[in-house]
């Protein structure tokens, strides 16, 4: 008799085990039907505080709290079966403590069953990574441009340019010592970001970093098109939903306008419809 096992959701260890091999591909998601379109491709699904610019309408990450990423966090495990799940710390729920990071990340993993968390920071996170991930939280770590830091980064400028990059290496190098499973990169120079994914043995995933990074992630909105506000330099556009969907409402309003829609096949009578 044959048996086919469900397919088991990938986990830190099977995403640190990718260093060096196939790149790790991996989108944002924050709702249910765009985490199972993600699935289907995605080894990592990051349900990261971006959800506040691109579905809320803030115009930074620093709004963002632990109730909507638990609340997003649930939405999208539902819509998952595969990619592992990773769910952003927001801004002011980690930094003044390990014992405040474990207490919130604790919540976000009991309460949304996400497989890690991610937090920002470099050196000066390492202590905490190093305390969650002791105590059975693994973590994503995220160096380079932090965009929960932008008011002292001076905003979301290229980071480790120059002399700079020996900065974004120690902080690679702390996090991936600490413990992180992977580390994003995001916006620094691409021989540099080559450069770290050659001297740590974590996978690097890049953001506006290099193709030579161990993997890929771009927020799902921007890829698609959908949140059109900006767009970064290192944002591809593999559609353009925005303008469907403002081509689509154009064509409804019309219709109704005209009085050609609802159409014969849209309504009920007693005839073709007598229950
Ligand atoms: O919040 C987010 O979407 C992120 C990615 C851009 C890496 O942190």
């Amino acid at each position: 008799m044959s048996q086919t096992s469900p397919k088991k959701a990938l986990d830190a260890a099977d995403i640190r085990a990718r260093k060096g091999a196939t790149p790790l591909v991996c989108l944002t998601a924050y709702t249910t039907p765009v985490a199972q379109l993600a699935d289907q491709e995605c080894d990592l699904v990051l349900v990261g505080d971006s959800v506040g610019m691109v579905l809320h309408g803030f115009d930074s990450t620093l709004p963002v709290t632990l109730e909507m990423m638990i609340l997003h966090g649930q939405a999208v495990a539902r819509g998952l079966s595969r990619a592992m799940m990773v769910v952003d710390m927001p801004f002011g729920s980690y930094e003044e403590s390990p014992e405040q990071a474990f207490r919130n990340a604790a919540r976000v993993m009991a309460e949304t069953g996400a497989g890690a968390v991610k937090l920002e920071g470099g050196q000066h996170m390492a202590d905490t990574i190093r305390h969650l991930v002791q105590r059975g939280i693994p973590v994503m770590a995220h160096v380079g441009l932090t965009p929960q830091a932008f008011n002292t980064l001076g905003g979301y400028r290229v980071q480790g340019k120059g002399s700079a990059g020996a900065q974004v290496l120690a902080d690679a190098r702390a996090v991936a010592g600490a413990g992180a499973f992977s580390v994003v990169l995001e916006k620094v120079p691409a021989d540099l970001a080559d450069q770290i994914t050659a001297d740590i043995d974590i996978p690097t995933v890049g953001i506006g970093a290099s193709a030579g990074c161990d993997g890929q992630i771009l927020v799902i909105d921007d890829m698609l098109g959908l949140f059109d506000a900006f767009k970064p330099k290192f944002v591809k556009r593999y559609a353009h939903l925005a303008g469907d969907a403002a081509e689509a409402i154009r064509t409804y309003a019309d219709e109704v306008r005209s009085r050609s829609f609802p159409a014969a096949e849209h309504v009920f009578s007693n005839e073709t419809d007598p229950t």
